[in-house]
């Protein structure tokens, strides 16, 4: 059967996706460096990107969708079972049914990570541009949530990277290529997936834009 390149991430997609795995080691490295300004500017940054990113899961382009790619709990193990099969070419026009999973718990992790950075303070004189506005009792539940949940995130953002060099070894699959020009080679005939207008996606990064900076109001970076 012969092949076809179908669009399957969209510009919004790949940009939030791109800039995520460029941010999160700045946000990892600027805390560790203790330069606080740069860690709430990525912050800032990656709260707007994981917040359009939900909206966008909700309102985007059909394989951004929760409700295309949330499938049930016995179809992600029914997928696992038949991971190392040879299938030939790829068929998933969104993530397959166990990457779904990873990938929504990685933006809530993101979203945990970001909002709770919000509330958090290093104890001396470094704090959230919400902090302030809470009891103690919350500023340290959230300064212990910003120091753990990150490592929880560090662990699935390993096993994201082995599985998609495991597609590329074993299945052939270049998912990665997939999520830089946003096409993939599918059976001829597959049916091209709903695209959301792009100026939607403006709209609603603009939205979750202004909502941040208003946040950041409150705060000393
Ligand atoms: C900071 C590290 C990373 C994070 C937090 C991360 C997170 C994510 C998330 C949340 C998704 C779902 C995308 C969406 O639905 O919008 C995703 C998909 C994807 N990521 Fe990453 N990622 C990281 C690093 C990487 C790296 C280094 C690569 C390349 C080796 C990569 C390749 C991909 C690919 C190919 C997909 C689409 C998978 C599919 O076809 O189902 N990611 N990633």
């Amino acid at each position: 059967m012969g092949e076809t390149r179908v669009k399957v991430w969209d510009g919004w997609v790949r940009l939030w996706h791109w800039s995520i795995v460029l941010l999160i080691p700045v946000s990892y490295l600027t805390a560790q460096a203790q330069k606080w300004d740069w860690h709430f500017y990525s912050g800032y940054a990656l709260l707007t990107l994981v917040s359009f990113r939900i909206l966008w899961g909700v309102f985007g382009s059909e394989p951004a969708r929760f409700a295309t790619f949330l499938k049930s709990p016995f179809a992600a193990l029914a997928h696992l079972a038949r991971i190392r099969r040879e299938e030939g070419p790829d068929r998933e026009l969104t993530h397959n049914p166990a990457g779904g999973w990873v990938a929504l718990a990685m933006m809530a992790l993101l979203l945990a990570q970001a909002v709770s950075g919000l509330f958090a303070y290093d104890q001396i004189f470094t704090y959230g541009p919400l902090a302030r506005q809470v009891s103690e009792e919350t500023r340290d539940l959230a300064t212990s949530l910003h120091i753990r949940v990150i490592n929880v995130l560090l662990g699935l953002i390993a096993l994201h990277i082995l599985a998609i060099v495991w597609y590329r070894l074993i299945k052939g699959h270049d998912l990665v290529q997939a999520m830089m020009i946003g096409t993939k080679p599918m059976p001829e005939g597959t049916r091209a997936p709903r695209m959301a207008p792009p100026l939607l996606g403006l709209a609603l990064f603009a939205l979750c834009a202004a909502v941040v900076l208003y946040i950041r109001s409150f705060g000393d970076y």
